[in-house]
């Protein structure tokens, strides 16, 4: 039986990651800095991420597959900091440590338009992890999602969030146009391709994980409000207008709601891509199943790190 390990076995996709692998007969090894702290239902054996302890946690492990990143920089009070900064050090040691194990394929989960040049560490962190994984040497597949949904609309931020603003806000805005794209995939579509990835000849793949539907912003608060039965005027304000209101949003719900880069990404059109699509499950399929659960709880990217 071969051995995968997974980061964020205890997390979003990383746990659906593990239960496809096991589905398929792999005997699944969780990497994860939340031992302890998030329920381990399934059993998984835990270790440790690699930079954060002097044993060799990849030891006897055939794949790797990687959802490690924090989704912002964040240094405020009540929870530990982090950054993309330093989650870049340690997705490198990640991958020196897989190299000096000899783990034969790393399945990397990036983002859709990486850019070494752009301003957004977001999207800058991820380009140099790519570059750096490929300079290993090690065979490997990149996997780059836009927005990931599913199973469950509290697993769902950006989304059960949008629903949320549409049952408890008088009106909700778009940042500019809101003509931008996204293509989401369903986390279940995303599973089956890493687990796919992980069994792959091929030594050098690059994949937009995006889902069969693209919406633009806009468009997507109709959807939810359509399959929901909740209409509300949808304005279009200025960016950092927009961004002011969900820093409010974010002071009553105890959270970080959404960054200015990351309204700069959404903005800059760069969660959709030209080409083939991979994920077959349809965003409004989705959202017409759960139009009754979707944005009841505020879903909290703080709560979630504890
Ligand atoms: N979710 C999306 O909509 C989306 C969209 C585009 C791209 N992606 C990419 O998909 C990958 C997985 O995303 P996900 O939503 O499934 O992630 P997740 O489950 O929230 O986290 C994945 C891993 O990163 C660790 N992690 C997350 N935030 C952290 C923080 N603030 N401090 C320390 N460790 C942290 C988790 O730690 P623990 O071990 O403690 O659980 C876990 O090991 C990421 O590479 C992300 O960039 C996601």
């Amino acid at each position: 039986m071969k051995t995968i390990a997974i980061t964020g076995v205890l997390g979003y996709s990383g746990r659906y990651v593990a239960a496809e692998a096991q589905r398929r007969g792999w005997r699944v090894v969780g990497l994860t800095n939340s031992a302890g702290r998030l329920p381990n239902p399934e059993g998984y054996e835990l270790r440790p991420m690699p930079w954060s302890t002097g044993e060799d946690v990849l030891a006897g492990v055939d794949v790797l597959v990687n959802t490690y990143w924090v989704r912002f920089s964040y240094a405020g009070a009540g929870h530990a900091a982090f950054s993309h900064a330093e989650a870049v050090k340690n997705t490198l040691a990640m991958f020196a440590a897989a190299q000096r194990a000899g783990v034969s394929r790393v399945v990397h989960t990036s983002i859709t338009q990486p850019d070494a040049a752009s301003e957004l560490p977001y999207f800058r962190g991820k380009a140099e992890l790519e570059a750096a994984l490929v300079a290993t040497g090690m065979p490997h597949s990149i996997l780059r999602p836009a927005i990931l949904f599913g199973d469950t609309p509290a697993e769902s931020i950006l989304i059960n969030n949008m629903a949320w603003s549409l049952r408890h806000l008088p009106a909700v805005a778009t940042f500019g146009t809101g003509k931008y794209r996204m293509q989401p995939i369903h986390v279940q579509d995303f599973a089956e391709l890493a687990m796919d990835e992980a069994d792959a000849e091929a030594p050098h793949r690059i994949i937009n994980a995006v889902g069969a539907e693209t919406y633009s912003f806009r468009d997507m608060w109709k959807l939810l409000a359509r399959a929901m039965g909740t209409w509300r005027p949808v304005l279009p304000v200025p960016a950092e207008l927009g961004y002011q209101a969900t820093k409010v949003l974010g002071a009553l719900t105890g959270d970080v709601m959404l960054t200015r880069d990351e309204i700069a990404g959404l903005s800059q059109d760069r969660l959709a891509v030209p080409g083939p699509t991979v994920g077959t499950r349809r965003l409004s399929d989705w959202v017409q199943q759960h139009a009754a659960e979707l944005g009841r709880h505020y879903a909290s990217e703080l709560a979630r790190r504890g």
